[in-house]
């Protein structure tokens, strides 16, 4: 089979491998009929993830066919249709029992394994341990280029945005960058009655998509930004501020704009530490949460995807094929310039 594999920092190839094959009796192996990139594996690219080894095959995300099952596995067959989400799942240990997986002591102490601590799924085929409890079948109605943006990106956004951030109707939201996340957070923020949805963003064109995702106001993130979002909110600032860049300043934007009472919800992977005013906060009856994706509210999104609620496929901008593998990392590291937010990348 054909893979996209890392050997290095700055460096990877679509090259031929070994094919993936069942190696535990809980295992099955899925043939990739539409993946796409993460942010995360830019990161990994340029070297920042060291338990990404030379030979690992990359990426976490996928929707396709299983062609081999295991012989313990009992949920899914020869011929399925499934998503491959970014987070593992054992289903027994004590996280994944108390409803998160993204700390399964099983899979390797962390649910996200797939081109970190395993072959990923930028390939023809991935082998998928535990398949019976980390497995999605796609439905009918949904395409493949609606679901793969529920292996990650989208339930990223309602996770640790929308949900950890406890969005209630009536809410006042901000949300701090309108990437693929950010623009999941602003998908799903509605599905729980949020009054104002406002984007920040020093992008134009994130800005325009933000609008067409469903927020109610568009930001230019400058120096002016609290004042814009005060001014938006009676001059008290939002109900709940999702952090979706990973800076410590666009940490500090989203905490410079939420009322007393309210919630920060923390969705970036920070690389560095942040200094929060604890002087001015600390008085303000603030919540900050933050953490790792756990991909369980899938079952939920797959059903808004299936419904016509949630319309995933604006998450795609751009297309590719396998041997188009450099072309599609070309233009995601690029987003910006090429007006880009999600590449979607199919065999043929
Ligand atoms: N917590 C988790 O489980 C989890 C999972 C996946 C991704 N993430 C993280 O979420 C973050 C967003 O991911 P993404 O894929 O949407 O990234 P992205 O790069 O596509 O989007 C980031 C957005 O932030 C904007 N931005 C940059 N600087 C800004 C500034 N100063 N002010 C306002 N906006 C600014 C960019 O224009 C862009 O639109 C990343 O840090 C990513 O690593 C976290
Ligand atoms: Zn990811
Ligand atoms: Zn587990």
């Amino acid at each position: 089979m054909k893979a996209l594999v890392f050997h290095g920092p700055g460096s990877k190839a679509w090259e031929e491998v070994p094919d993936a094959t069942v190696q535990e009796p809980t295992d099955v192996v899925v043939r990739v009929d539409t993946t796409t990139i993460c942010g995360t594996d830019l990161h990994i690219l340029h070297g920042d993830v060291a338990a990404v080894t030379d030979g690992r095959i990359l990426g976490h995300e996928a929707v396709g066919t299983i062609t081999e099952v295991g012989d313990a596995v009992g949920g899914f067959s020869v011929g399925d249709r499934v998503l491959v989400p970014a987070i593992t799942k054992c289903g027994r240990c004590e996280y994944c029992q108390r409803g998160m997986p993204s700390h399964c002591q099983t899979v390797g102490g962390i649910g996200w394994i797939f081109g970190h601590l395993i072959d990923g799924t930028q390939a023809e085929l991935v082998r998928v341990p535990y398949a019976d409890t980390s497995l999605y079948a796609v439905p009918e109605g949904v395409a493949d280029e609606q679901a793969i943006f529920l292996a990650d990106s989208l339930p990223t956004g309602y996770e640790v945005g929308v949900l950890a951030g406890r969005v209630r109707p009536g809410n006042t939201v901000a949300v701090v960058g309108a990437g693929a996340v950010g623009l999941g957070a602003i998908l799903t923020t509605g599905l729980w009655g949020a009054s104002r949805v406002i984007a920040v963003d020093t992008n134009k064109f994130r800005l325009t998509k933000a609008l067409e995702f469903g927020a109610t106001d568009a930001v230019e993130a400058g120096p002016g930004t609290a004042t814009d979002v005060l001014g938006l909110t009676d001059g008290l600032g939002v109900d709940v501020s999702i952090e979706a860049v990973g800076f410590p300043e666009t940490l500090l934007t989203a905490a410079s704009l939420v009322r007393p009472g309210g919630t920060i919800a923390n969705i970036g992977v920070h690389g560095i530490p942040v200094e929060l005013p604890m002087q001015n906060m600390w008085i303000q009856n603030v919540t900050l949460t933050m953490g790792l994706v756990d991909t369980v509210s899938i079952p939920t999104l797959m059903k808004m995807v299936a419904g016509g609620r949630i319309p995933a496929e604006k998450m795609g901008t751009h297309s590719f094929t396998f041997d188009q593998m450099d072309q599609a990392y070309d233009v995601f590291k690029n987003a910006a310039a090429n007006e880009a937010l999600k590449v979607v990348i199919t065999p043929a």
